[in-house]
């Protein structure tokens, strides 16, 4: 049994995603997995999602908000929606919230409840390896159609480690979703989603991401 498996407990969680459920255990598992630079790494990817002052955001699988809140800071006068489909890590992020553009509501990213072209960012991080491999492209379809046109997508990953160590360390702790991460589906699914102006990179210590736009009017 991974570490990961003491923070999914939750027998009905109306998702065939892995539910994060110990949202204060997730916390302190980020602080020691990062090693002191989550901060940074998150600030980064609120930059990369290249939200803007008044724009209004939606953090999908945003766990206990550690994103959403990042967001929130760039967007000042916009909104951040942080999604998730555990209402026990919703009520940690609630808790922990003091910016008052965040709301946080029960949701799944292979249905979400908004409209179409609803949103002008919507950036996710470390959810789609939650979700089995055969529903991501279908969240990264949805993503598609609540944003409007020329709105952009960021999506974070976990890297996993390129030596075997290191791997074998990885899904000893957290399973094998983390360790057998398919990070080349990534670009693909989200070109065949109808994104355009694909880029990628990596964070340091453990994030691949991917920012991309719908095309349209807009930026
Ligand atoms: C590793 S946590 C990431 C939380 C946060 N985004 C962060 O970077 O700290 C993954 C999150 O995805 C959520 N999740 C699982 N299934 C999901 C689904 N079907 N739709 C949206 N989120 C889901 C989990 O409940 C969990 O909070």
């Amino acid at each position: 049994m991974g570490l990961g498996h003491l923070l999914h407990n939750n027998p009905d969680p109306g998702t065939d995603g892995l539910t994060i459920d110990h949202g204060a255990g997730y916390d302190v598992f980020g602080v020691v997995f990062f090693g002191g630079r989550r901060g940074r790494v998150y600030r980064r990817l609120a930059e990369l999602s290249g939200a803007r002052e008044g724009d209004r955001v939606l953090d999908i699988g945003c766990g206990t908000g550690y994103l959403t809140r990042r967001l929130a800071a760039v967007v000042g006068a916009g909104s951040v929606a942080g999604l998730d489909p555990s209402a026990k890590v919703l009520e940690r992020a609630r808790a922990i919230t003091k910016e008052v553009n965040c709301t946080y509501t029960v949701g799944v990213a292979e249905s979400l409840a908004a409209a179409d072209e609803s949103f002008d960012v919507v950036a996710n991080c470390l959810m789609l390896h939650h979700l089995p491999e055969d529903m991501r492209a279908r969240a990264v379809r949805e993503m598609w159609r609540v944003l409007r046109p020329g709105g952009r997508l960021l999506i974070g990953e976990f890297r996993p480690p390129a030596n075997h160590l290191g791997n074998h360390l990885i899904e000893a702790l957290t399973g094998p979703a983390m360790a057998n991460n398919p990070l080349h589906l990534l670009e693909p699914m989200v070109a065949d989603a109808g994104f355009e102006r694909i880029s990628s990179g990596d964070l340091h210590p453990w994030i691949r991401y991917v920012t991309a736009t719908k095309p349209g009017a807009g930026r």
